[in-house]
């Protein structure tokens, strides 16, 4: 490997025989090697790539009681011309920032976190190139990853982290293009609080308030859950593994960044695309009743999410208080198997890259 800027430990026995790149799911097997680096003693250390490997913890470690954990995720995709392309890793870089800062972890400056992400994750691709699917659609996902752990019963920081970037070949999380999820509203249960809450963190106790009514979810027959706010249950939030558009009457509607939904790197890449094309993007608050109404005078035209593990999702149908509304143009609707195409056109190299989003990083032969 070229310019290799952190010490380099290397399996002896590649596991890539394992992975079945025909059907390699979500997460399921990761790469021969992770990057690991550490922080004690008040600065962070021993930055180095070592093999895929379990970690010792002791189980008196305050994160596996309290919950002191963030992570991210990003994607790299395989192109034809050899190249592969981290798709906005600053963006991760930023958020994964946030989320530490949310979480009290005491994580470097954004800008010394970006540069080792970034190069810690060029160094991984190349090293563990051939873990990179060649089919589209997939890719290989990459997950950063900030633990606490120090063993402690207190209830406070840590003082002892562990930064570990992984890597994963995956297929699309969701269902193919051709079917679309379907949602159920929730109006019980919330992902997360309006105001002042981890919302806009991406920290496994969001994810860990999921499970229920995702489960209740699955028991009705439906794919994934669509939040409504904390407060009045009524305004639309996200979906969990990806933010939720609306297409009503030509007009594209996402809920607004205040704090409670995640900042989607894909949510912003979408909203672009679609200034780019003119299409009218509104970012407000959107209220369920205004969703069913929509669908009521056949001025819904389209639903759809985005998100790194999801994509483009067409929603086939919605779910709420008994009713089924299905989408009339979905899957895909016309706008969102372009923003599809667009999208991954461009993270695969065959749409020019007008943004610069791409990081490309040459493989070896
Ligand atoms: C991602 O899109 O990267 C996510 O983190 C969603 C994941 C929890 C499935």
């Amino acid at each position: 490997m070229q310019h290799s800027r952190f010490p380099l430990t290397a399996v002896t026995q590649s596991r890539l025989g394992q992975v079945d790149f025909d059907n390699p799911g979500f997460g399921k097997i990761f790469g021969d090697h992770m990057f690991s680096m550490v922080y004690e003693d008040g600065a962070w250390s021993k930055a180095e790539i070592i093999p895929y490997q379990a970690l010792a913890i002791e189980p008196g470690v305050a994160m596996l009681h309290y919950g002191q954990t963030v992570f991210d995720g990003y994607k790299a995709f395989r192109g034809e011309d050899g190249q592969a392309r981290i798709f906005r890793p600053e963006r991760n870089a930023a958020r994964l920032h946030d989320s530490c800062q949310r979480l009290c972890i005491p994580i470097m400056p954004v800008d010394e976190l970006t540069d080792i992400m970034i190069q810690a994750t060029r160094e991984l691709i190349e090293l563990d190139h051939a873990w990179i699917p060649s089919q589209w659609g997939h890719s290989l996902y990459v997950r950063p990853l900030v633990i606490g752990t120090e063993s402690t019963l207190e209830v406070r920081a840590a003082n002892r982290y562990h930064f570990l970037i992984m890597t994963s070949p995956v297929g699309s999380y969701f269902t193919d293009l051709q079917n679309g999820v379907s949602l159920r509203v929730e109006d019980r249960f919330t992902r997360a609080a309006s105001i002042g809450g981890l919302g806009a963190a991406k920290t496994a106790a969001n994810y860990a308030a999921s499970l229920l009514p995702g489960a209740q979810s699955k028991a009705q027959g439906f794919d994934q859950v669509l939040w409504l706010d904390s407060n009045e249950h009524r305004y639309v939030e996200e979906v969990g593994a990806m933010n939720i558009f609306f297409k009503i009457a030509g007009r594209v509607i996402t809920p607004p960044l205040g704090g409670s939904i995640l900042p989607g790197v894909v949510r912003d890449s979408a909203l672009t695309l679609l200034r780019d094309w003119d299409i009218p993007v509104e970012e407000r608050r959107l209220g369920i009743d205004e969703v069913i109404e929509a669908f009521a005078s056949g001025e819904l035209e389209e639903v759809f999410g985005a998100g790194t593990a999801a994509v483009i999702c067409p929603v086939a149908s919605i779910g709420y208080r008994d009713e089924l509304y299905s989408i009339a143009s979905a899957p895909p609707g016309e706008l969102t198997l372009r923003l599809y195409n667009e999208l991954t056109g461009i993270q695969y190299g065959k749409i020019e890259d007008r943004h610069h989003w791409n990081q490309c990083v040459t493989l070896p032969e």
